[in-house]
């Protein structure tokens, strides 16, 4: 497997969950504390050695790429005040670093928002990063965890996490059988199971290195009940040679930032570990 240096952030989804604060905004634009979440994924992939970024947007938002402009007309004024604090803050992605944005058109799901990227990636593995998944930088880097792994098997690889039972029928959810260590073959894969039907509670989380196959696989797979096209769907039809797909638990703190409690619960852990505000948010807590 050759070095993996593209990632596709799929930003086109239309938040429903997080209405109103989505009507002109991402979710993935919502911030920890003063960072979006998006931010955060980027900075997550450049660490692990990703070169270009791959962003599927909503035609109708443009927030994102807003975000990572140079802002050159602020950057002087913070220069000529000699703000270096404030310009530190403007520095999101390195010159070198290549930037892409890919407008999906319409919201028919994150299949179909990844297949969007198929001309950009080309015949490469590559990362697929869910910033609406946050996972709290601890020095052990997720997206490096997770193309490890793919190299270490020298195949497609998703990441995995138990799930609590009344969330199961929210995720992506894998059969890996008998589990042996952290990196598993996966068996079976389905979208959104009911609990009953469910094989397991390891639900698919959004950190992702897939092959290439996986686009011929996108460009077949039939939109669901509610039109969408469904990663889910294409993965399993990765299953049909064995050792083409596996799964990963990372060493990684998520927080499902798509729904409000993950949100809060983001926030609040990240808001307590804050060097300013730290302190100040535990006594409030305690005092609530
Ligand atoms: P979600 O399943 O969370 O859907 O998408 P959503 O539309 O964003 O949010 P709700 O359910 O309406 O609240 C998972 C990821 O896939 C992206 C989202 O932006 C998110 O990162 N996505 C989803 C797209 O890029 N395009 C789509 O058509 C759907």
């Amino acid at each position: 497997m050759k070095k993996i240096t593209k990632a596709v952030f799929p930003v086109g989804g239309m938040g429903t969950r997080f209405l109103p604060a989505t009507k002109s905004i991402p979710k993935e634009m919502l911030p920890i504390i003063d960072k979006p979440l998006i931010q955060y994924a980027v900075e997550e992939a450049i660490e692990a050695g990703i070169t270009t970024l791959i962003f599927i947007t909503s035609a109708s938002k443009h927030a994102i790429s807003d975000h990572f402009d140079p802002k050159p007309l602020l950057r002087e004024k913070f220069f000529k005040e000699g703000k270096q604090h404030l310009l530190d803050k403007l520095h999101t992605i390195p010159n070198e670093i290549t930037r892409v944005f890919v407008p999906q058109g319409e919201p028919l799901g994150l299949g179909h928002a990844v297949l969007q990227a198929k001309e950009i990636v080309g015949d490469e593995y590559f990362a697929v990063i869910l910033a609406d998944d946050f996972i709290k930088p601890n020095g052990n880097n997720a997206t490096s965890q997770l193309i490890k792994a793919a190299i270490e098997k020298n195949t497609s690889i998703i990441s995995v996490e138990q799930v609590d039972n009344e969330r199961v029928s929210q995720y992506g959810i894998v059969d890996i059988g008998e589990a042996v260590g952290s990196i598993n073959e996966i068996q079976t894969i389905v979208e959104k199971p009911k609990l009953a039907d469910a094989p397991s509670n390891l639900g698919v989380i959004g950190r992702y290195v897939l092959s290439p196959e996986i686009f011929d696989l996108l460009e077949t797979t039939q939109s669901d009940k509610g039109g969408e096209i469904q990663l889910t769907d294409a993965l399993a039809q990765l299953l049909h040679k064995p050792k083409n797909l596996y799964a990963a638990t990372l060493d990684a703190k998520r927080y499902d930032c798509g729904h409000k409690l993950g949100y809060v619960q983001a926030t609040i852990d990240c808001a307590l570990e804050d060097v300013q505000i730290g302190n100040k948010v535990s006594n409030f807590i305690k005092q609530l």
